[in-house]
């Protein structure tokens, strides 16, 4: 799960002089990412190419987030900046569209365009495939400034491939939509109904992503192991089977997905952990909770001893796994035992590296109406705990590859000049002293040191 906001610049189509300059700014999680990324796809046949700052942009894009409040406030407090710019911007003749997409457009457009009146258009994550057809309208000047339905085959039949710099490791949305509604979530509000994409295209695009250098394939969704992709046989393919398929890709190196719900994990997706190679040994697999009852008040719809058995299942066919989860804390009616509870689930389980957050009530939700909502100070200083012990675990995860020798994806260039930074099967990413020829090869390297967010090694 990824929380940070990116800059996407685009495509570099230099050679084709584009006319127009397009910036993206992305929040929330990677499948915002991808969609970023198939935008700037979308329009680069219109003459926009990527662009490093809004300053120079004709066009901006908020890809936007509605997981917590906080995600909420980043998207206003930005359109603020961009509503600035856009007037200066006029004064110098110079006209920028502003776009927000993403999940807070889904949730809120009305209220963006009420609020923020110079937002030229508001378009929902299934609905972005209209694009061009909406700045066409603009053009003329008439027209709906809200796209927010999910036509979700519409979508991915709609879109050009990609033309986007892939990078050694790339995202490939094969899900998307949930239909779990647990109670403190806007997701299946924001994304729509759990939807998969026919395996045959999902391969096409994993084919066409290696040809491009991609040689780690992260498959997406927001439920990814809910994945069931109808063929045009008909026959319905469980993840485990697409993931074989995959790793059929000669030029695929690694595969791995996110993020899972502990009731997908089926009995053909824990034995492709022990028997596929290409996958790799590290699992993010969001519990929540370690207190029953709060978990029945999220509808998760599993126990905590449910999730014991299924991390045990999963590490009996690949010993070495490590895994991830995100933790809410302050769910509304959670006592000092409950939380005590999460704490031991973490202690059981021992993870590599975690998301937390405190409990944020999100309008709609059946949790925001619950009436034993808990206060700032006791979610902080629970956090604080929380955090505490899972930083720990990090560091152990972290100590416990000292000395070893593991195999490394290098991806990109490092700070540092002859430094290349990839990854560990683990994901830690791990800085190296080597050739930048190395980019897109996997290679032994031994880990030799810590430092605060990676670890340092040499080639074997
Ligand atoms: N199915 C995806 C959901 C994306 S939301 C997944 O499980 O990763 C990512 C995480 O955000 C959730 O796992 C949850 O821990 C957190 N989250 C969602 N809604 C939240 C809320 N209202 N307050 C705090 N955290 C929330
Ligand atoms: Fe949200 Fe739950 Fe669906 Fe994940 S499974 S997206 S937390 S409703
Ligand atoms: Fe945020 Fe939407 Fe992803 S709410 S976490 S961008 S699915």
């Amino acid at each position: 799960m990824f929380f940070g906001s990116i800059e996407y610049s685009g495509p570099g189509r230099d050679n084709l002089r584009p006319m127009k300059k397009l910036f993206i700014k992305t929040y929330g999680c990677q499948m915002n990412a991808y969609d970023s990324a198939r935008m700037a796809d979308l329009l680069a046949p219109l003459g926009y190419a990527g662009t490093e700052t809004a300053a120079d942009a004709d066009m901006v894009i908020l890809n936007t987030c509605h997981i917590r409040e906080r995600a909420v406030e980043k998207v206003y407090s930005e359109l603020g900046r961009l509503r600035k710019l856009k007037d200066r911007k006029a004064k110098s003749g110079h006209r920028m569209l502003v776009a927000v997409a993403g999940c807070t457009a889904q949730a809120e457009g009305e209220e963006i365009l009420a609020r923020v009146p110079m937002v030229d258009m508001v378009v929902g994550p299934q609905s972005y495939h209209r694009l061009p057809e909406m700045i066409a309208r603009l053009a003329r000047g008439s027209g709906e400034r809200i796209e927010a339905d999910f036509p979700a085959l519409e979508k991915f039949d709609a879109l050009p491939d990609a033309v986007s710099d892939t990078g050694v490791s790339a995202f490939l949305t094969v899900q998307e939509g949930c239909d779990k509604f647990c109670t403190f979530c806007v997701v299946p509000y924001t994304r729509g109904p759990e939807h998969s994409r026919p395996p045959e295209k999902i391969l096409a695009e994993a084919r066409m992503l290696a040809a491009r250098g991609a040689r780690e394939i992260i498959l997406l969704g927001q439920n990814v192991n809910a994945y069931r992709g109808m063929d045009a046989s008909g026959r319905s393919w469980p993840l485990a089977r697409l993931i074989e398929a995959i790793a059929g890709i000669e030029d695929v190196l690694r595969i791995r997905y996110t993020t899972s719900h502990p009731r997908d994990m089926d009995d053909d997706l824990i034995e492709a952990h022990g028997g596929i190679g290409k996958l790799m040994p590290f699992l993010h697999l969001p519990v929540q909770s370690g207190s029953d009852s709060v978990l029945e008040a999220m509808n998760r719809q599993h126990t905590a001893a449910d999730y014991r058995r299924l991390i045990g299942r999963i590490r009996e066919r690949r010993p070495d796994i490590a895994f991830s989860s995100d933790f809410i804390v302050g769910f509304p009616g959670e006592s000092d035992a409950d939380f005590e509870a999460t704490l031991q689930l973490v202690r059981d389980v021992g993870y590599a590296q975690c998301f937390s957050f405190k409990y944020s009530p999100r309008p709609g939700t059946p949790a925001a109406a619950a009436r034993k909502q808990i206060s700032e100070s006791v979610k902080t200083a629970r956090l604080d705990t929380l955090q505490k012990l899972l930083l720990a675990q990090q560091d152990a995860a972290n100590l416990a590859i000292m000395d070893k020798t593991l195999d490394v994806l290098f991806e990109k260039p490092g700070r540092n000049a002859d430094q290349i930074v990839g990854r560990t099967p683990y994901l830690n990413p791990v800085h190296v002293q080597a050739p930048m020829s190395l980019i897109g090869k996997v290679r032994p390297v031994r880990i030799e040191a810590l430092t605060a967010n990676s670890v340092k090694g040499s080639l074997a």
